[in-house]
């Protein structure tokens, strides 16, 4: 299956509860992110099983802010894979932003341990993203919805981080005030694909941003190319803004809020 066909169908039974005959061994993955949590499940081919989300607030810019509701969220999504998958589950894997302090891995750990699960491997985000991608080196710029991530990677491990606060949520704040609605409308509106030409002009200057971080963050290595994942990303027009600023071919796969949650167990004990 091509990275672009797992993606798919991982984003598929996620949205809409679908599960894959699985080969082998089970193992979970888990994303705590700004805007959503996202559980994955993959066999020992790192196939996509099952998966499931949940709209979240609590993390804020890699720092879990709301423990209680974090492993509330971890053990009501694993419920649901359990019975989805007929299985129980023991243990996962957790993905952080790369570079946090050690204290804050060790929330990230502690939400797992909370709810019932020994971790299995802590990977940096953009290393979960690159497994999917299939890349061992290269530059995987993550736009979400608190922060833009863009990470270099040499041989499998991120030589090189920078992650600042523009995201999706930035994006909300400047189409609310743009056109005097609330925030959770501005959302809405963001990712209505009948507004897209409507809203874009708003939303371009934060996109542009987003780029200039990753231009200074890579100056200095030689890429051929570039590639962009996480939710914000799936605006149509977001690979040619980063294009056009960073003077590379960018690649975006078709559901771009999906490859680092479906990364994160990939590459673990099989
Ligand atoms: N179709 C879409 N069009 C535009 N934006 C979208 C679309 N789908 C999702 N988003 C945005 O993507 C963001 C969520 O992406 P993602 O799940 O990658 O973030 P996160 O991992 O929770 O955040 P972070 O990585 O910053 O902690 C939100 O701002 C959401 O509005
Ligand atoms: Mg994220």
């Amino acid at each position: 299956m091509s990275y672009e066909d797992k993606i798919t169908s991982f984003a598929a039974q996620v949205r809409e509860g679908k599960v894959a005959e699985p080969t082998g061994e089970l193992r979970l993955g888990v994303d705590l992110g700004t805007a959503n949590i996202v559980l994955s499940v993959i066999d020992a081919e790192d196939q996509p099983v099952a998966g499931a989300w949940e709209h979240s607030t609590v993390v804020r810019d890699g720092i879990v802010v709301d423990w209680a509701g974090a492993v509330k969220a971890v053990c009501g999504l694993k419920e649901i894979l359990e019975n989805r998958l007929r299985c129980r589950f023991t243990a996962a894997a957790v993905d952080i932003p790369p570079g946090i302090s050690e204290g804050t891995i060790k929330v990230f750990r502690n939400v797992l341990t909370a709810a019932d699960l020994a971790v299995s491997q802590i990977v940096d985000e953009p290393v979960a993203a690159s497994r999917v991608l299939g890349i061992a080196d290269g530059c995987v710029i993550d736009i979400g919805h608190g922060t833009t991530g863009v990470s270099i990677l040499k041989g499998g491990e991120v030589v090189q981080s920078v992650d600042e606060p523009t995201g999706g949520h930035h994006m909300n704040l400047v189409l609310a005030g743009a056109y005097q609605v609330s925030y959770d409308e501005a959302e809405d509106l963001k990712k209505d694909p009948k507004r897209t030409d409507d809203v874009f002009g708003v939303i371009r200057p934060t996109l542009e941003k987003m780029a200039t971080i990753a231009q200074r963050a890579i100056a200095g290595h030689r890429l051929e190319m570039v590639h962009l994942v996480g939710g914000a990303a799936s605006l149509p027009d977001a690979p040619d803004v980063f294009s056009a600023v960073l003077g590379l071919p960018v690649v975006r796969p078709l559901e771009p809020l999906f490859v680092t949650p479906l990364g994160v167990a990939m590459g673990g004990k099989k």
